[in-house]
Parts: C-alpha cells; sequence; structure tokens
C-alpha cells in the first residue's frame, strides 16, 4: 500500500516536469478538474483541431478510438469495433466540457466503464516498470493535451 502511494508521486512529479518542460501553459494530468465529470477548461488553453482529431480518433498507435465505438461518417473505417456506442450525434447530446471530460477519463461519467482513460498517469494498479519491481522511469498519458483537445473538436462535429 505505502509502494503505491509512493509510487504515484513519482508519477506526479514526473508529470510536472515533463509539462513543466512545454512552451505552452497545459494542465498535468494530475491537475485536471471535474465537474459532473466533465472539465470545462482546454488543457492547452487553445482550440483543438478536428482534422488532427480524426486521425487520432482512428489511429491505432493513439486515440484507437475505433476499435471499440462507430462513426457513421468515417466511411473509409473498415470493421469498426462495437464494445461503445456508436457516436454519432456525441456532439449535439453532450457539451464540449462533458466531452473532454470522457476523453479525459470517462470514468467520472461513466462509473467503472471499460473505457480507457486517455489522460492519467497515477491511480494504475500496477505503475512498474514491466515486471522489475522498479518504478516506472516515466509515465505519460495515451494521449498529449494537444490530441485530447483534437479529439474533443473532432467528436464537436459529429452533430444530429
Ligand atoms: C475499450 C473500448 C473503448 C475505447 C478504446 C474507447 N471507448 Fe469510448 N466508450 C466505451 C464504452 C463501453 C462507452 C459507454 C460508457 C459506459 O461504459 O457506460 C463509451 C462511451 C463513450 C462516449 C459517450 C457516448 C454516449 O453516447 O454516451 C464518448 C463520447 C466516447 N466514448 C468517446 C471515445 C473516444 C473519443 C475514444 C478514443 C479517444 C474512445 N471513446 C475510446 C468504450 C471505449
Amino acid at each position: 500500500m505505502k509502494r503505491q502511494i509512493a509510487l504515484g508521486a513519482v508519477a506526479s512529479v514526473a508529470a510536472s516536469v515533463f509539462v513543466a518542460g512545454l512552451a505552452q501553459a497545459v494542465t498535468a494530468p494530475g491537475d485536471v478538474a471535474f465537474k459532473d465529470g466533465a472539465v470545462a477548461m482546454s488543457l492547452t488553453g487553445q482550440p483543438g483541431s478536428a482534422d488532427a482529431g480524426k486521425k487520432v480518433f482512428t489511429t491505432r498507435s493513439e486515440g484507437n478510438c475505433i476499435a471499440c465505438h462507430k462513426v457513421s461518417a468515417l466511411k473509409d473505417v473498415q470493421f469498426p469495433g462495437n464494445i461503445g456506442p456508436v457516436l454519432d450525434g456525441v456532439g449535439s447530446a453532450y457539451s464540449e466540457a462533458q466531452l473532454r471530460g470522457i476523453v479525459v477519463n470517462a470514468k467520472h461519467m461513466f462509473d467503472g466503464t471499460m473505457m480507457p482513460s486517455f489522460y492519467k498517469v497515477s491511480g494504475f494498479i500496477r505503475p512498474g516498470d514491466d515486471y522489475t519491481g522498479k518504478p516506472a522511469k516515466e509515465i505519460k498519458p495515451i494521449l498529449s493535451a494537444q490530441q485530447v483537445e483534437d479529439v474533443v473538436a473532432f467528436l464537436q462535429t459529429l452533430k444530429n
């Protein structure tokens, strides 16, 4: 138990150092403020790019959202997954802040969901360096703050 708390502290220090290295004021994963599952503030202070977000959404090594979600507008995507709901119309159903909250950490909105948390670096069960028993060298979120904003911009284009 003690050890997990210590590792969490290491992770958040690592994240702050990582973020401090960036020129822009980016909200670190541990500093994201949720309200009812939503995150009101842009993580980068800038609007995202829907085009870049479409790439994050469909690229296996990035968001890979299509592994679980179908979007009818993405006609080129073959065999999208169906573990999660079809995302047509989510830009109408949810506010920008709610969509950001879902992408950052969907567990705030959907308790116990199997959707991954895309902008999180602590609270994992085994944040170690593979099976060596040593703490991880650096824990990075799955998506960068910019990629989260880009995906949110893309989701907002999915109107009814
Ligand atoms: C491992 C599967 C999985 C992946 C990968 C995944 N999701 Fe999800 N997502 C889900 C599930 C399951 C739900 C339904 C929430 C629940 O558990 O009740 C969901 C819900 C959502 C919702 C709310 C939809 C609604 O109609 O309420 C949005 C928006 C969403 N996901 C966006 C994304 C985005 C964007 C990505 C990629 C960055 C992504 N998801 C990746 C499984 C996934």
